[in-house]
């Protein structure tokens, strides 16, 4: 087998999972999740969903990763060795997830270049969203027209493929540097948003409606299923990416403390993005007479739409925070993006005892091709109902195992124990209650009220075609590949212990 290379320290191994938690899900889906589901309403299943599943998920995973020193398939399948194609699930997973989700940052490149325009493109909602859709896009009107291939899209993918695949290529050490910077600097960019949002008049508005919540929404189980969804792709559980960044640390580290700092810093940066986000919207709204409501009800559009009109009628340095915004798109999505692809590549070199640079190169060569469909006509339709069915349903199943293996198979009390050893904060009654009962059941009664309604009515309208297609399908790929993965043995494997 390689040689396991290891974080420097403990402060770069939480700052690494700040990286990958703290991403596009923070600044381009919390504000639109939020919206959706009820505004400032959201925020109580979102806190609920952190403190009764997300810091127990991540306490978990590091857990796994750290008493095992291995990827998701090696942690689960000690536990059980049936448990190695949950493992393989998740990871692949995280495979699907990273073809979309470079290809957002694609757009994102793609905006960089039309800011000094931005004045004119993005002088009301309806040139903004023309110049999102057609401009950037060439959004075609259903998922089956395809039309073409564009050029500039694809070049996007390809450039943020080439930046992640030179990050962790590069090795541990190296990644550690650039997370000095990853992390901290678009942190700073936020405040500086945020500063600049508060500050506008017509701020208050977008803030209350933000903020203001409303008990209605709290009957729906959507509205919860979402505050779940959100938390684990939030803070990257569900897809193995924990459990792999923290199978690089030695075993004597401190685990709940570690998951705590992440799971807070994580969740305190999406609400101070969120204000962020809001203030400028209200200023927006106010400024050109329209309600709150017109201004979030454009889904993944609200980064790519509203926000750039919003900043355009800035009153001063349009183009200055039209780059600054983009730029924090990218600082926050580059760093989760490459803990995806570390995930995926560590796990093969755990498998078939690849280099780093072989496992990585594989992955990002793949992946790359994988996302073709992505940069056509139809791409948003096909990233659009992916990511539903991924967060709606894959992370929910995989987190629900992980709940349950831990707290039956392996036992809340022993895991507790092996914890405690080194643990800052002990962990003992309430971590065992919520992960054998409490969020195993919430997460699935939740998920199969949502599939009930996913019968009735498809989603977002989508043709029953595409959904099943491209939302069961890719849940259909990604089980046959973890089919596979569990079924060819290696000789890592026999060393590992796992056949
Ligand atoms: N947490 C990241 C975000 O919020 C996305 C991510 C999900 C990264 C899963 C790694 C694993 O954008």
């Amino acid at each position: 087998m390689n040689e396991r290379e290891q974080w420097k320290n403990r402060s770069i191994f939480i700052m690494a999972a700040v990286g990958s938690a703290v991403g596009l899900g923070n600044i381009w889906r919390f504000p639109y999740i939020a919206a959706q589901n009820g505004g400032g309403a959201f925020m109580i299943p979102y806190f609920i969903a952190l403190l009764t599943a997300g810091i127990p998920l991540m306490i978990i995973e590091y857990g796994l990763g750290i008493r095992t020193q291995g990827s998701a398939f090696i942690a689960l399948g000690r536990i059980r060795k049936p448990l190695r194609f949950i493992g393989w699930f998740a990871i692949l997973s995280a495979l699907c997830i990273n073809i979309y989700y470079c290809m957002v940052l694609g757009w994102a490149w793609n905006f960089l270049f039309d800011i000094s325009d931005i004045s004119q493109w993005g002088s009301d909602l309806v040139a903004s969203k023309q110049h999102f859709f057609k401009g950037i896009l060439h959004l075609s009107d259903g998922p089956w027209q395809f039309e073409k291939l564009h050029w500039h899209l694809l070049l996007g993918l390809l450039t943020t493929w080439v930046v992640i695949w030179f990050i962790i290529k590069s090795g541990l050490l190296n990644i550690g540097k650039v997370l000095l910077f990853t992390v901290p600097f678009p942190a700073i960019l936020v405040l500086i948003l945020l500063v600049r949002g508060v500050t506008l008049d017509g701020s208050a508005v977008g803030l209350d409606y933000y903020l203001a919540p409303n008990w209605e929404r709290l009957h729906d189980a959507d509205v919860w299923l979402a505050a779940y969804g959100q938390i684990f792709f939030s803070l990257s559980l569900g897809f193995g990416t924990m459990i792999a960044y923290s199978s690089f640390m030695p075993k004597d580290t401190e685990l709940p403390n570690s998951a705590a700092i992440t799971s807070f810093a994580n969740c305190c940066f999406s609400f101070l993005a969120g204000l962020a986000v809001f203030s400028v919207l209200g200023y927006f709204a106010v400024a050109t007479n329209v309600p709150m409501e017109s201004v979030t009800e454009s889904g993944p559009g609200l980064a790519f739409i509203v926000y750039p009109a919003a900043l355009a009628k800035l009153p001063v340095w349009v183009n200055f925070f039209g780059y600054l915004f983009f730029v924090v798109l990218l600082l926050l999505g580059i760093d989760s993006a490459f803990s995806l692809l570390e995930t995926v590549g560590a796990a093969l070199s755990d498998k078939f005892a690849f280099s780093r640079t072989t496992a990585t190169t594989i992955t990002a060569i793949f992946s790359f091709i994988a996302g073709f469909p992505l940069a056509t006509s139809a791409g948003l339709y096909w990233l659009d109902i992916i990511d539903h069915f991924l967060m709606a349903y894959v992370i929910t199943l995989v987190a629900i195992i992980e709940c349950l293996a831990v707290g039956w198979i392996l036992g809340a009390k022993n895991f507790a124990r092996e914890v405690n050893r080194t643990a800052e904060i002990k962990i003992g009654a309430t971590f065992s209650f919520l992960i054998k009962f409490f969020t195993p059941l919430i997460l699935g009664v939740t998920m199969v009220l949502s599939f009930i309604k996913e019968i009735k009515t498809p989603y977002e309208g989508y043709p029953i075609s595409a959904i099943l297609v491209i939302g069961m399908g890719t849940i259909g790929l990604i089980t046959i590949g973890a089919g596979l993965l569990t079924a060819v043995k290696t000789k890592n494997d026999a060393d590992l212990g796992l056949l």
